[in-house]
């Protein structure tokens, strides 16, 4: 098993959910942090907590990674004890909506798009050069089990996840022959704040899909991410579908009645 101990490890979407997770997670093995949102005020609460219960060195960055103006600006000027980023998750992303394409917002269409699919490839583009030239990396892509199959008025995010899993398996084949890894972990239901996101705030809505069963929470994906980026270098897991037990497809989900 590989350790994390002094690696450095840039997380987007870290202000929440799976990406908080992965940053406890990762502080708890050792590892120094670039923690990237937009909400800088939750970024700067995680990193205190984190700093002060595992003594490990935080960095936060607001950004939003739909630019790529400003992305590229804080990767090209991190100061030079961030520079060697040993493993990106990619993992900031959003639903908005559940709309049928007749009926959807372009304006949806554009932000999941810029972040899940444009922001993913900003953040790659800028890191994976570096990675490459020290043959060292590991980039990990939150995909989605809406990336293997879709679902009524999924559309848009689905073809987004969907770009995940293809771009990670072309991916591995540009990185044939170094020894920089990559990784795409697919889950089922994670209860987050993807779904307040996804309807706008509105709670009793975003609690529905959860209900009655018992979902993935953000450290059951965190650890799945600890597995894959532990593994020894000889190993590559290339594609880690996890979802709840209750959850075998996303059609099949098992609810309790009350
Ligand atoms: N929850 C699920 O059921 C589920 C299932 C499969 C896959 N996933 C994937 O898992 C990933 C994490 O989602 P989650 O469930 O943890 O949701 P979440 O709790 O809503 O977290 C999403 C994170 O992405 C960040 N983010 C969104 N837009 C951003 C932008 N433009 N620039 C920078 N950061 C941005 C958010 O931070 P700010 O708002 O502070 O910027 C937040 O930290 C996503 O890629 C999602 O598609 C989720």
């Amino acid at each position: 098993m590989k350790s994390l101990k002094n690696k450095t490890v840039l997380i987007t979407g870290a202000s929440s959910g799976i990406g908080e997770a992965t940053a406890k997670l990762f502080a708890q093995n050792g590892a120094r942090l670039i923690l990237i949102a937009r909400r800088k005020n939750l970024l700067l609460k995680i990193s205190k907590n984190l700093k002060s219960q595992f003594k490990t060195e935080i960095k936060t960055i607001q950004l939003d990674i739909r630019s790529y103006k400003k992305t590229a600006s804080v990767i090209n000027n991190l100061p030079e004890e961030w520079k060697k980023i040993d493993i990106l998750v990619n993992n900031a992303g959003l639903s908005r909506g559940l709309n049928t394409v007749q009926n959807s917002k372009i304006i949806d269409w554009e932000e999941m798009i810029d972040t899940n699919i444009k922001g993913l490839l900003y953040l790659t583009r800028l890191i994976l050069p570096d990675m490459i030239k020290r043959n060292s990396g590991h980039i990990v892509n939150l995909g989605s089990i809406a990336g293997h199959f879709t679902y009524p008025a999924g559309n848009v995010y689905s073809a987004t996840k969907f770009f995940v899993n293809s771009f990670t398996q072309g991916l591995r084949m540009d990185l044939l022959g170094t020894n920089v890894r990559a990784t795409s972990i697919d889950p089922g239901l994670v209860e987050t704040e993807f779904s307040i996101v996804r309807y706008r705030g509105d709670k009793e809505k975003a609690k529905r899909p959860y209900e009655g069963m018992t979902p993935l929470f953000g450290k059951d994906v965190a650890d799945t991410i600890l597995f894959a980026v532990t593994r020894p270098l000889h190993v590559n897991i290339q594609e880690l579908i996890v979802m709840p037990t209750a959850q075998a497809s996303l059609w099949h989900v098992h609810r309790e009645k009350k």
